[in-house]
Formats: C-alpha cells, structure tokens, sequence
C-alpha cells in the first residue's frame, strides 16, 4: 500500500476550473464563460503566464467558508490515495490584497487541516509564501501579521498548523537575497524555511536560498542539475528537492513529460534527496497520484517509487 508525504502544493492551486464556475454563479448569479471557454485558458507558455491565471482566479475566494470549502475539496480528493502527510503553501499576500485577513484565511484553512487530520488521519499543516514580486518590506508586514495572531493566546490552539515560510511566484526577476532578512526572524521565530528556486530561475538561486536564507528544502530545483558544484552540495548536506513533474511540463521548464520524468531520475542518480509532489494539481493535469502515475507510465520500476515516497516521509518537517 503506497503511503507518502505531499510537501510541495499549493491549497490555492487545487481550485478546479467547475468549482471556479460555481464559485462565479453563486457569488454573481451569472456565469461569463462555459466550461470549454475557461478550460481553454489552461494551457500555459510559461510561470508568470500561469500566474497571471492563479492569481486572477484567487479573487473569487472572499469568504472564510470559500477557503474552508476549497481544502475540504482537496482532501476528499486525495483520501485513500497513500498521502498519508501534507505541508502545504498557502498565498496570505494576495488573499490580503483581496480583501481578506491573515487571521480569516489562516483560521478557515487551519480549521480543515485540522479536520483532515481528526477526519481522515492526514497529517496536514500549512506553510505560508512570500511572494518574492512583493519584495521583502511586504514580506516583513505579513511576518508582523503572524507574530500578532499569535500574540492573541486564542490563537494558540492554532500554532502546530503553521509549520514554515516558502518563497514563490515570479522567480527569475526577483533573486532570494532580499528576503535574508525575514527569514532570520522567521527561522528565530521556531519557523521551517523553504524557497521556490532553480524552477525557471538559474542554479545561482538555489545557491542563494542555501547560503542567504538558510532554507532547509528546495522546491522545485531542477534546474540543479546544470551545476556539479551545486549537485555535490546538495547530496552532501542531504538537502530535499520537492520536485513537480507535471507542472514542469506544463510551465514548459522542460519540454516532454518524458523530459519531466527524466529530470527526477537524473536527480537520483547524483544521490539527491528527490521528492515527487503536484505543485498546482488544478492547473497542471493532475494530483500527487497521477504524478506517480506519470513516472510509472514511463516506465520507473516500483523500487524507485519505494524511494521517492520513503523520502518523502523522510523530508517532512
Ligand atoms: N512557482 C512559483 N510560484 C508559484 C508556483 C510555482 O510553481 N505555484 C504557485 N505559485
Ligand atoms: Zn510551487
């Protein structure tokens, strides 16, 4: 029975193209697409190109019910798949910019998590995102907005839910530097460290997020295999890279699923901490088990999928 760990997944990227819609209908009383129309538009050219969808769509979650609704959604989809762990990002950035608090969707998703794991035994806690195209000043507000909910003593049944800090969105204009800063107080705060790096940024940003922030993974960070310095580096220090086939394919960082098949394997074969995990399932054509599907469609033996799961659970926080 396959039993494994989703550590690279973000809750908003399991917002369906059919749940969008009646999201659409229920708030507007109108629908201003069909289905085929909307589903049209995903098919992407690159990140930001997905991106300026993600985020665009994200404005239909304006209620603590929506968030609830949206990781309710998501664990009914991936019960009874083997996921047996999950550590997923969430985008409190632009959820505030829409409107809608820290404290609202960090308490509608933490209250789901928390059924996920009372209900179906999941092990589900949240990692928050810096959105590095927002810079680190606005970094360091959404830092001080989590120090104050903790503050508030209520809240402390909420504190084993937030686990970490990632960086994501548009990577290969804004390097990590920046961010070293909020990420010590983070990481002095008892916060885990993650960033996006290597995904379509260069190797140099997988070094930076080593270096400069401390972070304890790398998600995504194919694009390590450019490097030998930076692949010796990353087996010695046992460093876990939360790999996404799927969306690899699909943001055309390679350009076959084969390829995205072949980047894992080529990871492994350095001796790298590889992890297999989704990304954005909504977006990119599937969920944790398709992505292993994927890999077994291209013919990976079950020994290595053995591995890659069994890393997974060992690179969980
Ligand atoms: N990269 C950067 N930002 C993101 C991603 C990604 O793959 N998915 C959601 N936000
Ligand atoms: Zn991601």
């Amino acid at each position: 029975m396959d039993n494994f760990a989703e550590l690279h997944l973000h809750i908003e990227g399991t917002l369906e193209p059919e749940y969008l819609m009646e999201l659409q209908a229920r708030k507007n009383g109108t629908q201003l697409e069909t289905i085929d129309e909307l589903r049209k538009k995903y098919s992407f050219s690159d990140l930001q190109d997905f991106l300026n969808l993600y985020y665009e769509s994200m404005q239909m979650l304006n209620a603590s019910d929506d968030y609830s609704e949206l990781a309710d959604r998501y664990f009914q989809r991936v019960v009874g798949t083997g996921l047996t762990q999950v550590e997923a990002f969430f985008d409190p950035q632009t959820h505030g910019a829409n409107g809608n608090s820290f404290e609202t969707v960090f308490k509608a998703l933490a209250n789901s998590f928390q059924q996920a794991n009372d209900k179906y035994g999941i092990n589900a806690r949240l990692i928050m995102c810096f959105e590095r195209d927002r810079g680190p000043e606005a970094a360091k507000k959404t830092l001080d907005d989590v120090f104050a909910f903790f503050e508030n003593k209520e809240n402390d049944v909420f504190s084993n839910l937030l686990i970490g800090v990632g960086l994501d969105s548009a990577e290969a204009p804004f390097p990590p530097a920046p961010f070293a800063g909020v990420y010590e107080r983070a990481r002095n705060y008892g916060l885990h460290l993650v960033a996006h790096a290597g995904e379509e940024g260069s190797p140099e940003n997988i070094w930076s997020a080593l270096d400069d922030l401390g972070v304890e993974r790398i998600d995504h960070g194919v694009r390590a295999l450019e490097d030998e310095a930076l692949l010796k580096r990353l087996e010695k220090d046992r460093v876990p890279l939360t790999v996404c086939p799927l969306s690899n394919y699909a943001l055309k960082v390679v350009d076959s699923k084969k390829s995205a098949v072949r980047k894992v394997l080529d990871l492994l074969d350095k001796g790298i901490m590889v992890t297999v995990n989704s990304d954005d399932p909504a977006y990119f054509g599937g969920y944790i088990d398709d992505n292993y599907e994927l890999l077994r469609s291209e013919g990976v033996g079950e020994d290595v999928i053995e591995l890659l799961m069994q890393n997974s659970l060992k690179a969980a926080f």
